[in-house]
């Protein structure tokens, strides 16, 4: 698993170029992985109107349900100012409420990663307790 968690670090790493944002310069990258070992990437979106913005790991989540994909393991975050890669990335509040629809929030995973050796496993549960979603509304 290791090795796995660090392939998906170095995808992150590698695609963090595509990022769009040169209002912030704030650059972050995401790889999200589905229960059946599908990977999507997500950089950060900017817009001239600032609020179009679309984060990283909501770019991924969308690519991948408009793909047909409704379930998903885990998720590798990194990025920083102009690229550099010194703290770990959380993801925003709009964030964690789009990953808890389409996740299991006790098992889903967050990697937040400052580098393919340095990187800290979280669960969403951990980051959004008390939850809203959609077995709520059952
Ligand atoms: N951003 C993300 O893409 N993901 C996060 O987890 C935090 C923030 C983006 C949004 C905006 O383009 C820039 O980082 C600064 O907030």
């Amino acid at each position: 698993m290791t090795d796995h968690i660090r392939e998906l670090i170095q995808l992150a790493i590698d695609n963090i170029k595509y990022s769009y944002a040169p209002y912030s310069e704030f650059n972050v990258s995401a790889v999200l992985e589905t229960a059946t070992g599908e990977l999507y990437t997500g950089v950060n979106i900017e817009n001239a109107a600032y609020s179009p913005t679309n984060c990283a790991e909501r770019t991924a989540v969308f690519k991948a349900v408009s793909e047909g994909h409704r379930n998903f393991s885990r998720i590798v975050i990194l990025g920083g100012s102009k690229s550099n890669i010194i703290d770990f990335v959380t993801p925003c509040g709009v964030c964690r409420q789009v990953l808890v629809e389409f996740t299991n929030p006790e098992e889903f995973e967050i990697i937040l990663a400052k580098s393919v050796d340095e990187y800290k496993i979280m669960k969403l549960s951990e980051l959004l307790p008390y939850s809203f979603g959609p077995s709520d509304l059952e």
